[in-house]
């Protein structure tokens, strides 16, 4: 397995967010996460991109551990599992920078990784302007590639929705992460932009990156993953191919999720 998360647990004061939770992804596979509002989809999202603790359990990308919470909260080694970027995350809200146009916003996290590599290795400014020119080629690229070229100067204020979440998806991308993940990236967007977004993850899928993404967009997790896990009350409580899941009929909280879509 590609990614391995193991056992991972997460409580907020006294209430158990996450109670146990295993799963494994290939490398190039899209995993969708399904469930109800507040059975801990984001906080499982935030977990494995370190932008949470989990209290309990383990992370490897690509047999490394990431992260071990037992190492993490013994004190000498507090930093170790922090400091690497293994994973992209767009958010349900974009989170862009509004005081930065969209290439800057797709620049800044590599140009500041580029400005602690130099200042740490001491390398010449020739070679920081290099890697700042490299930099920005490389975001221009991906602007492209998301449908945005022409809007590299525009500030977050000036774009749609789905505009903005366009560029926040070529913001992710422009750390190289070995596992790109969505929360609900088109909740926040009107039903006639979702598509252009969804575009955009499905190419991304068929150029294999891996991905985790948060949906309630059925028949989107359908067409896309390959593999679904059903989260309810904090733990993983149906997992299987989209085929499987969706045909399922034994697990009766999954298929009341299920229905409930399907209702209306
Ligand atoms: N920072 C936080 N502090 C306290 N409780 C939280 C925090 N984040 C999430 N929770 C609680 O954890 C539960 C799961 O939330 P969340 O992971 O956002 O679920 P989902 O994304 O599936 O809707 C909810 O009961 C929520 O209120
Ligand atoms: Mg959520």
């Amino acid at each position: 397995m590609f990614l391995e998360v193991k056992h991972l647990t997460k409580s907020f004061g006294d209430t158990h967010v996450l109670k146990g939770i295993d799963f494994g992804l290939e490398k190039g596979q899209v995993l969708s996460i399904i469930g109800s509002s507040g059975s801990g989809k984001t906080t499982l999202l935030r977990c494995i991109n370190a932008l949470e603790t989990a209290d309990g359990g383990e992370i490897f990308v690509g047999g490394n551990k990431i992260f071990d919470a037992a190492e993490h909260f013994s004190a000498q080694n507090k930093k170790k599992s922090r400091n690497i970027v293994n994973f992209g995350f767009v958010f349900q809200s974009f989170n862009l920078f509004p005081q930065y146009t969209a290439l800057e916003n797709v620049t800044l996290a590599p140009a500041l990784k580029a400005r602690e590599i130099c200042k740490r290795d001491r390398l010449p400014k020739a070679e920081y302007k290099r890697m700042l020119s490299e930099i920005e080629q490389k975001a221009i690229d991906l602007l492209g590639k998301v449908g945005l070229a022409e809007k590299r100067d525009a500030y977050p204020c000036q774009l749609s929705g789905g505009q903005q979440q366009r560029v926040s998806i070529a913001r992710a991308l422009a750390l190289s992460p070995d596992v790109l993940c969505f929360d609900e990236p088109t909740s926040a967007l009107d039903p006639e932009i979702t598509g252009e977004v969804l575009k955009i993850i499905k190419e991304l899928a068929a150029e294999d990156m891996t991905m985790i993404i948060v949906t309630h967009e059925m028949a989107f997790a359908k067409d896309v993953s390959d593999k679904i896990i059903f989260m309810d009350g904090g733990v993983i409580s149906a997992e299987g191919t989209p085929d499987a899941l969706f045909s399922q009929t034994e697990n009766r909280r999954l298929h009341a999720f299920l229905s409930s879509f399907y209702r209306t």
